[in-house]
């Protein structure tokens, strides 16, 4: 079978990716084929870079346009994509180009504290306010809207009265970076039904 070549999007510090990479650097599956960012000063970018990966600068403009990006995936001969920390929308032609091969992680348990504007330490403030017992992942196909296409897998974690924003974000992001590589080798690897 020829390896899935995946290309990760990613606005920020890129713990996620950086931790995909690592898991898949010898894998017979998955290869990163390259790592996009809309943002250039992005940390995910000099991290990817000094592990090896091809990685791809984009302008807001060219974010939106999904000829772009069809044409910059295909020259890379990437089939998969991975939506991890992405804070742009990506364009309803891009999804139609690669059905059920988009995969987002948002860092709660969906349908709660998602859509426009829900991402980061905004989810975590959201969730704290809220007194909510509970918090979590949700990794999801990716459709035209945001946080809003098929629950693939969540992960809960429990948030006590002393939780506070940021050690929500800890917990999550442990369930993060157990989960999220697992979940990527079973469904980019699973034939399209
Ligand atoms: C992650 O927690 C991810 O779930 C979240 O951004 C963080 C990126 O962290 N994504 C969203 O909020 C999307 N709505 P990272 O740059 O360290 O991987």
């Amino acid at each position: 079978m020829n390896k899935v070549r995946l290309a990760i999007f990613a606005s920020g510090a890129g713990s996620n990716a950086i931790n995909v990479i690592n898991f898949f650097s010898n894998s017979q599956t998955i290869e990163v084929a390259a790592v996009f960012s809309n943002k250039k000063e992005a940390q995910v970018l000099t991290s990817a870079a000094s592990l090896g990966v091809t990685t791809f600068v984009m302008s807001n403009e060219q974010a939106e346009d999904a000829s772009f990006l069809i044409q910059a995936c295909d020259s890379l001969g990437v089939d998969s994509i991975l939506l991890a920390g992405y804070l742009r929308k990506i364009p309803s032609a891009f999804v139609q180009h690669f059905p059920k091969r988009i995969i987002n992680i948002h860092p709660s348990l969906l349908p709660k504290y998602g859509g426009k504007g829900m991402y980061g330490m905004k989810v975590h403030e959201a969730v704290k306010s809220a007194n909510e017992s509970e918090t979590g992942i949700s990794i999801h196909w990716v459709n035209e809207h945001f946080d809003e296409g098929g629950i693939i897998a969540q992960f809960h974690t429990a948030i006590s009265t002393q939780d506070t924003p940021e050690s929500i974000a800890a917990k999550v992001q442990k369930l993060e970076h157990a989960f999220l590589p697992a979940v990527l080798n079973h469904y980019l690897t699973t034939p399209l039904s």
